[in-house]
């Protein structure tokens, strides 16, 4: 029996050719759809490489059975993958982690800084002709120097953005309940605080965090209003960690003073009223849009699909459990 890879989007280099090499790959394409997917489900596939967007259910993947073997997701986030649902049915589910931690953190970075200097705002006063000459008071910010950065959810890109963010002289707190280990680069320069305390105390928020029950809407309209009315908040974990609709309100009536987002709650759709607050930044889903950066997401994603198809656990496995009974058989 022949390979087959199911792509609901094309991979880039090196991707196709590395998954080429052990399977019949099949790339749905520009629009792939849900019904496009079971269809080639139903017809026997042993590794689906979904995107972020599609949902990836327990319905799904019974479609699938009984010879999906993997989940191959092109993200290092996977909240669209029902992954107790995969490893009740003997699927393993895979990510990209690590590779685009730097990539990420230079886009929270820049939202940050184009927040705090209301950068964009400045942008769209010069292509309207509303740059009348420079004045004392005209289009004040938020230093970064000594503000304070919270961060919340201090894994990989939240202690990538530290080290950036301590570069700019900001003072640095991260609230994250896991308790992760503290590089010692970064250990004398940051405070661990209690999440409620730093969204009070915070001159800066950016959000880290994966999306699970946990977090989704841990920025709610509670959040928001214990936030210094001068205070930036920056997304670009998943758009459900806030709740867009309360955020636009805390744009509105100045609850904050500015957001930079690269997420959205219901991608690609924004909450109505959005796109109208000029003290948001707005950047569609960049994190990880860097060249090198989508080539390695690409190499690691093809690396977790053809373990897969080997038998052998993926390199970056989330549910190693699911082949706790045994691996199945490679298939060429
Ligand atoms: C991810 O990998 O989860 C990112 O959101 C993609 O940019």
């Amino acid at each position: 029996m022949t390979a087959r890879i199911v792509c609901t989007l094309p991979l880039p280099d090196p991707a196709p050719g590395l998954l080429s090499a052990a399977a019949e790959v099949e790339v749905i394409g520009a629009s792939p759809s849900r019904e496009r997917t079971e269809a080639l489900l139903r017809e026997g596939v042993d590794v689906l490489c979904p995107q972020l967007g599609d949902r990836v259910d327990a319905a799904l993947l019974d479609t699938g059975l009984p010879r999906l073997r993997a989940v191959c997701v092109y993200a290092v986030g996977y909240n669209n993958v029902d992954v107790p649902a995969a490893t009740e049915r003997g699927i393993v589910v895979a990510n990209t982690p690590g590779v685009l931690t730097d990539a990420t953190a230079d886009c929270a970075l820049g939202l940050l800084v184009a927040s705090a200097r209301r950068l964009c705002e400045g942008d769209a006063v010069m292509r309207a002709g509303g740059f009348t000459g420079w004045r004392p008071d005209f289009m004040l910010g938020l230093e970064l120097r000594d503000s304070l950065l919270g961060i919340v959810g201090f894994g990989r890109i939240g202690q990538a953005l530290a080290r950036r963010a301590l570069a700019c002289g900001m003072r640095i707190a991260y609230a994250d309940e896991s308790q992760p280990p503290v590089p010692a680069d970064l250990a004398p320069h940051v405070a661990r605080m209690q999440l409620e305390t730093l969204i009070a105390e915070a001159d800066c928020i950016s959000l880290h965090v994966p999306l699970d029950e946990s977090t989704r809407h841990l920025i709610d309209e509670a959040a928001l209003r214990r936030m210094k009315p001068t205070a930036i908040l920056v997304n670009t974990s998943r758009g459900a960690v806030i709740d867009e609709v309360a955020l636009v309100r805390a744009l509105q009536q100045g609850w904050i003073a500015g957001a930079g987002l690269d997420v959205y709650e219901n991608e690609p759709a924004m909450a109505p009223g959005l796109a109208g607050c000029r003290n948001a930044v707005l950047a569609p889903h960049l994190g990880s849009a860097t060249v090198r950066t989508r080539a390695a997401m690409a190499e690691l994603c093809a690396r977790n699909a053809l373990a897969a198809l080997a038998g052998e656990l993926p390199p970056h496995c989330v549910n190693p459990q699911a082949w706790s009974a045994g691996a199945p058989p490679p298939v060429r």
